[in-house]
């Protein structure tokens, strides 16, 4: 048996259940620091711990430790939907419990989760005679990482929140402070993620490369300049370490769902969506979200998605500009947006009716533009409104690169920002609707807890292309942004050549997004006709494709480059296999060894082998034939291409 908790006089060692992580505590001269080891080698170097507290003294240091706790778990957590219907939620857990010896005398506890693929901490800071309250000024954590290390990342603080491209770079770049999760590759080959779990009421954390040469934590500021005010009992979220010995690997590090807690109440009643919209017609400039001769949100236009819908065979439909406040300029007026008043040719009840007599789930839109002051005070009368009229899911937007908070310019993701998100997640759940937040804080597997979180976006999505995006782009979300759950990019847009936005992929790589980036509500983004009317039989794909997974099997990919993923359904014995590739062609072989005993059929849905996003993207094979575990199949990725497949039992 491996020993899992040896102590020195300084130091206490943490190894995880496979011995292969090893986490160390240290304790010297007052100090707190930690360290952490994978297979014996160094990834973290002695890092320091702590905070910095308005109007007191550090919270660093003068610490004794009163008591070690230590304890393993083991654990498997089964999921109401998502990646995987199972994941494991075992560990060793130490908690320290530490005390100052020197006035002001404050206690603190530092809990760590050790993982054979993740190391997690956290403060947990608990109520005390002399303080009931704490404003923080800096939190300290440190992540003392090879100084020639490699990392991925997107700039935190800009105007457009997440939606950044990716950059790779390396670590003595990170100057400026990036979000998380925050992927790293050491000069020894190791993978890792910085991130973090279980975000409630506290800012966001960015990391950047301190003075030292060090990664120091930067979190969030309130307008006020402080991090964070928190009332004790109060506790960080867990600051997270996914650990992997590849790039594909890192992709299916579920510690961040375990980290977070069971689901608080019952939620049998949430499903996962498959939805078009009345949406891409605004962004190629066919319609509009304001009224007037080209409206988008008519009456009449909903019932004919809704027949479109039926006849696609997909059970949800979004209606954007359905409401108040969008004429003009809709980010500069927002603040007046009306969330229970109608536009005069948009009859919701009646549109509301159709949809539920056609079986329908019609998806609501609230966009705030980050006005939160006015959105919450219409927050409980505009989900009722809702509620009423049967619409259990809703998009929610936060356009614009601040929100308005209590009058002050707030960041999307401040402790402020943190609550109000957090606040429409709870009053949703208590209304039975479920929420696909675009503009939203970043995911930390809080889903796990409220499970009708079902998605967002926080991240560049597609409605950056004609421009914005490259192929790459969606090469990088599998090992970066998806570390943080699923994201709705807006799928399946088939009019790939457009004039308004023309976009950077070919056909067949539109319904590899489907498997390649998950969603809890998965958009089929294009116009109706476009689907019915040009490509019946790619569309075929992404009616059949499930938006819940049993198992989750990354099968080969690099940072940037490639991505190739198999998942299988839940509620049938199907397989679905996406791959996407940068701009470089590729051909790859991929071994059927996951499959059960027995036949399956094949569709294989892939670039033609003159295909290209620049210049021929239509080019799309769509082939059928049988296989079996003991088979391969080769695939050709084209420039910004990719490939889909259904695997049917037969
Ligand atoms: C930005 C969102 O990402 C997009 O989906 C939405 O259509 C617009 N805001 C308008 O709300």
């Amino acid at each position: 048996m491996f020993k899992l908790f040896a102590r020195s006089n300084s130091e206490r060692h943490i190894l995880s259940p496979n011995g292969t992580i090893e986490f160390i505590f240290m304790l010297k001269s007052g100090h707190i620091s930690y360290s952490v080891h994978k297979n014996s080698k160094p990834i973290i170097k002695p890092s320091a711990l702590g905070f910095n507290i308005c109007g007191e003294a550090a919270l660093t240091s003068n610490f004794r430790l009163v008591r070690a706790h230590l304890r393993r778990h083991t654990e498997t957590i089964e999921l109401p939907w998502g990646e995987d219907h199972y994941i494991d939620n075992t560990y060793t857990e130490a908690a320290f419990y530490l005390a100052e010896d020197k006035l002001p005398r404050r206690i603190m506890t530092f809990r760590v989760r050790v993982f054979d693929n993740a190391v997690a901490f956290r403060y947990e800071i608990p109520p005390q005679p002399k303080f009931q309250r704490l404003s923080i000024k800096d939190e300290l954590t440190e992540y003392n990482i090879d100084i020639n290390s490699t990392v991925w990342k997107i700039p935190a603080y800009q105007p457009d929140r997440y939606e950044y491209n990716y950059e790779r770079a390396s670590l003595y770049d990170l100057k400026a402070p990036a979000h998380t999760p925050l992927t790293i590759r050491t000069p020894n080959g190791y993978y890792l993620a910085i991130h973090e779990a279980a975000l409630y009421d506290y800012g966001s954390m960015t990391i950047k490369l301190g003075n030292k040469n060090i990664l120091t934590t930067d979190i969030t500021p309130l307008s006020d300049g402080t991090k964070a005010h928190v009332n004790l009992p109060f506790q960080t979220p867990w600051r997270l370490i996914m650990l992997a010995d590849s790039a594909i690997e890192l992709t299916t590090n579920r510690a961040m769902y375990a980290l977070n807690d069971p689901p608080k109440g019952d939620f049998s009643w949430v499903r996962t969506l498959k939805f078009i919209g009345i949406w891409w017609a605004m962004y190629v400039g066919e319609w509009t979200w304001a009224p007037g001769d080209r409206h988008g949100a008519t009456t009449e236009h909903a019932k004919q998605y809704i027949d479109a819908a039926v006849r696609l065979g997909i059970s949800g439909l979004l209606i954007e500009g359905w409401n108040e406040g969008w004429e003009g300029d809709w980010l500069e007026n927002g603040i007046h947006n009306k969330f229970t008043i109608t536009t005069p040719d948009f009859d919701l009840e009646d549109v509301a009716s159709y949809a539920r007599r056609h079986h329908i789930e019609l998806v609501g839109h609230h966009e705030t533009v980050g006005f939160i002051d006015n959105y919450e005070r219409q927050l409980e009368a505009a989900y009722n409104y809702y509620a009423a009229n049967g619409i259990h899911y809703i998009k929610t937007g936060y356009a614009g690169s601040m929100m308005l908070i209590g009058g002050h310019r707030e960041y999307h993701h401040s402790q402020l920002g943190v609550r109000h998100y957090q606040k429409t997640v709870e009053l949703a759940a208590q209304k039975h609707i479920c929420l696909d937040i675009h503009e939203p804080i970043k995911g930390t597997g809080i889903e796990r807890t409220w499970p009708n979180l079902l998605s967002r976006e926080g991240a560049r999505g597609q409605e950056y292309e004609g421009g914005a995006l490259s192929p790459s782009h969606a090469c990088y979300l599998p090992y970066t942004r998806l570390l943080a759950g699923g994201m709705d990019y807006t799928n399946g847009i088939f009019d790939i050549m457009n004039s308004v936005k023309r976009l950077s992929t070919t056909l067949a790589r539109q319904i590899a997004y489907f498997v390649t980036i998950y969603s809890g509500m998965q958009m089929a983004a294009d116009r109706p006709f476009i689907y019915e009317d040009r490509f019946p039989e790619v569309f075929n794909f992404i009616r059949n494709v499930p938006t819940s997974f049993e198992r989750t099997l990354p099968l080969l990919g690099e940072i940037g480059e490639y991505y190739i993923v198999a998942r299988e359904a839940r509620d049938s014995s199907s397989w679905y296999i996406g791959g996407v590739t940068n701009e470089a062609p590729r051909r790859v072989h991929l071994g059927l060894d996951f499959l059960s005993d027995g036949a399956y059929e094949a569709t294989v849905y892939s670039d033609g082998h003159d295909a290209h996003y620049r210049d021929n993207p239509f080019a799309i094979n769509i082939t059928t034939k049988h296989v079996g575990k003991t088979d391969s199949l080769e695939l050709y990725l084209a420039p910004g291409g990719g490939f889909a497949i259904e695997l049917k039992k037969v």
